[in-house]
């Protein structure tokens, strides 16, 4: 049978997603989802869903082997930081499962994305199954990447913050092979995969597993003794330099350390330590799955002017979808990479839009809506530190992470003020080890002053009424 020629400027698909019916259908969504979220406000749990609830997280327990970390199940539904639990309970969420929802929960934008999404052909895109879409993710991200001179015009997804990361050490590893050693600091977090748990800085969750390669550990910047811990790190680097002559494979950093409790790096701690790495011809990793849109620009080490040393940058949470960029000099000559599930349909069109968000908000630039917002969270965190002397001190933390240590600094105070807040409908969470600080990351595309007001209220009661 002959075919005759198709001459169609577009595809039958770019005709149903213009389809005017589907215009109409996001419209009735959106109206629904506001006239119904308009009710949330924040508020105790419902005596009539509490035992509903209980037993929901009982067989949340049982089901994953142990109970979560707290009791925290969405109803589905949540207006800006505003979030409803299935006990009926609404909370101000300026944790946002750990930085993830930039534009808060149930956010108009986000949802239309995700209806978008949804009517594509697939659930999941994958390396032999991709989307215009992920063209458009990948471009973006590599675009702002290189806004201000960094070289990474490359970007691979994924789903995890750990396998951004596992994708990152590989291409440094394939890079400078035989290689076998990778340079992080004290306290680091890099996820929980085997290769990442080695990396971590933390014994106890690397516990029974076998170490996959040799990592040695610089000390970060400490803000209260900025030269002084800038030249023992650096020390420490050319003493490693020296002693595996030609053995590191990569130096693995986060520039603001995130899990391990809030420390900002600066321009002259990572230029000391980068510049002797770059003569070393070590390729430097940029760990940004946390600190990626939290800062004065888009990625932390451009707010520090560190363009001219990022080989490989990883980002995540925030993004929807996660992602490794690297260099044209990093890339990969071997089949090392490659992935059956690059990431949700739903997560690189809600990922786009979280982008476009992220600028339309106007969260960058040096007064830009981030440095704004912080300042103020800031301002207001140090009047609660001399109300509450031996409750509150900091505040610490930079841009849209931003964190105080409670009481005497141990895990047991900042859990059970942690706890006391998630009661009172604040929430927040543990971040380091000694001290243990509380940590916010409120979500930077919808946060309002008015909000960080709320928070503070909260925090304030909650500071008052601990046991
Ligand atoms: C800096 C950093 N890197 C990597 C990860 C791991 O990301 P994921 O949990 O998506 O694997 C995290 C998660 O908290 C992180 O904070």
């Amino acid at each position: 049978m002959s075919q005759t020629a198709n001459e169609s400027t577009e595809t039958v698909a770019d005709a149903l997603r213009n389809d005017p019916r589907l215009a109409q259908a996001k419209r009735l969504v959106a109206e629904a989802i506001g006239d119904h979220a308009s009710r949330l406000s924040v508020r105790p749990s419902a005596e009539s869903l509490k035992s509903t609830f209980a037993d929901l997280i009982d067989r949340l327990s049982a089901v994953r082997g142990g109970p979560p970390i707290w009791p925290y199940l969405s109803s589905g539904l949540g207006r800006g930081p505003y979030v409803e639990l299935a006990d009926g309970s609404v909370k101000l969420d300026f944790i946002c499962g750990i930085g993830v929802h930039g534009a808060g929960h149930s956010d108009p934008g986000m949802v239309a994305a995700a209806i978008d999404a949804a009517i594509e052909d697939t659930v999941m895109q994958g390396n032999l199954q991709q989307n215009p879409a992920s063209v458009v993710m990948m471009e973006k991200l590599t675009a702002l990447a290189q806004a201000s001179g960094a070289a990474l015009p490359h970007c691979l997804l994924s789903t995890s913050g750990a396998m951004a990361n596992e994708n990152a050490l590989k291409i440094a590893m394939h890079h400078k092979t035989p290689a076998d050693r990778v340079l992080a600091f004290d306290n680091a977090f890099a996820g929980r995969t085997f290769a990442m748990a080695t990396l971590t800085d933390r014994p106890n969750y690397r516990m029974g597993l076998p170490l996959t390669f040799p990592v040695d550990y610089l000390p970060f910047r400490d803000p209260a003794n900025p030269e002084r811990s800038t030249r023992w790190a650096v020390d420490e680097l050319h003493r490693l330099l020296k002693r595996h002559p030609g053995r590191y494979a990569a130096f693995w950093a986060e520039p603001i350390a995130g899990e391990g409790g809030y420390y900002p790096g600066s321009h002259e701690f990572f230029t000391a330590l980068c510049q002797p790495l770059k003569d070393a011809g070590v390729p430097i990793i940029f760990d940004e799955v946390q600190s990626f849109s939290r800062t004065s620009r888009p990625f932390a080490f451009q707010h520090y002017g560190l363009d001219e040393f990022a080989d490989i940058v990883t980002v995540g949470k925030i993004t929807q979808v996660c992602a490794t960029l690297y260099s044209s000099e990093m890339k990969p000559t071997g089949p090392i990479l490659s992935q059956t599930f690059t990431g949700a349909t739903a997560s690189i069109a809600t990922g786009i839009e979280m982008l476009d968000r992220l600028e339309s908000n106007h969260c960058f630039g040096p007064s830009g809506q981030n440095v704004q917002l912080a300042t103020y969270f800031q301002d207001a965190l140090a009047a609660l530190a001399t109300k509450y002397p031996d409750r509150v001190s900091g505040p610490y933390g930079e841009g849209m992470m931003v964190a105080f240590t409670p009481g005497d600094g141990s895990f047991d105070f900042a859990k059970k003020l942690m706890m006391h807040l998630f009661d009172i409908g604040l929430l927040g969470f543990v971040c380091g080890g000694d001290p243990t600080r509380i940590r916010f990351l409120p979500p930077p595309a919808t946060t309002t002053k008015a909000h960080i007001d709320h928070a503070i209220e909260l925090l304030d009661r909650g500071l008052a009424t601990l046991p």
